[in-house]
């Protein structure tokens, strides 16, 4: 399979989704760009993160098309297709790591699934995306339980970098964070972006992430994307949920903080 890096890392054209009779999603049409973070936001329930299984591959569309550098999934091979797999990680809603296993064990998962290295060079690596994400070297031996919640997240985000995707994923990633913790994380997010030449897509409630971290910022509403574009051009957009949204008193403050600096 050639993929094509002119075309965007992810692009859906005309997507449906349903569960029986409930349409999630109709018309849907949505691009990523290469190494932007994307910030997508809508009401809850909206199928923000039917959404994103989609894009994973874990959810079939019921219509449409889904194409990364061009190729739809459904054109290729197993083989490009497992490929293309390991070249997404995702940080789920909750961040699920297993709870039997420590902070290493839980890391060298998608390794042991996905490679043939042998068990010293995973801890390596493991240990490795355990220092890229800021936590302590003797978080590694720790289990999820022994950590906050900061440092659940920043081990479940070293599980989505196991095998150095180009595309991650992330479902409200600083949900139940502490506003200094959520700000580091955003802090932590935009340097992997650098480091590791990341694609991201972040579904977020979180104003001051999309202030901050977002380079451009989708809208799903009434079952499709209504926009993406730059955050003040989605703030001026003309749709009863989105001024809603926007137009509140946590969206005032996080503008009166000087958050916007980034995006104005
Ligand atoms: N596995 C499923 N089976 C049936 N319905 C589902 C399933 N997953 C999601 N839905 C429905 O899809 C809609 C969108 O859900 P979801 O994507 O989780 O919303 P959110 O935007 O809050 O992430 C909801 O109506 C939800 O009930
Ligand atoms: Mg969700």
């Amino acid at each position: 399979m050639e993929l094509d890096y002119s075309k965007p890392p992810v692009e859906v054209r005309n997507l449906r989704s349903a569960f029986g009779s409930n349409v999630v999603h109709e018309n849907l049409d949505f691009s990523v760009n290469g190494r932007e973070i994307l910030g997508l936001v809508g009401g809850s329930g909206s199928g923000k993160t039917v959404l994103m299984n989609t894009l994973l591959g874990l959810k079939e569309p019921d219509g449409g098309n889904v194409y990364y550098f061009g190729h739809d999934r459904r054109d290729m091979s197993f083989k490009d297709r497992q490929t293309l797999n390991n070249q997404m990680g995702v940080l789920f809603q909750g961040g699920a790591l297993f709870s039997s296993m420590t902070v290493r064990e839980n890391i060298m998962v998608p390794l042991r699934e996905h490679t043939n290295l042998n068990p010293a060079l995973m801890r390596e690596l493991a240990d490795m995306k355990v220092h890229m994400v800021g936590l302590p070297a003797h978080a590694a031996t720790l289990y999820p339980a022994d950590l906050s919640g900061g440092m659940r997240k920043r081990a479940g985000l070293a599980r989505a970098l196991a095998l150095d995707p180009k595309l991650l994923f992330l479902d409200e990633p600083t949900a139940g964070l502490d506003p200094i913790g959520a700000s580091e994380f955003d802090q932590l997010i935009l340097d992997l972006r650098e480091a590791m030449g990341l694609t991201i897509l972040m579904i977020t409630h979180d104003l001051d992430t999309l202030f901050t971290i977002c380079d451009r910022v989708s809208v799903l509403v009434d079952k499709h994307i209504a926009i993406t574009d730059s955050l003040p051009n989605v703030m001026a957009f003309q749709h009863p949920w989105v001024q809603e949204y926007f137009g509140g008193p946590r969206a005032r403050a996080a503008v009166e903080a000087g958050n916007g600096a980034g995006a104005f």
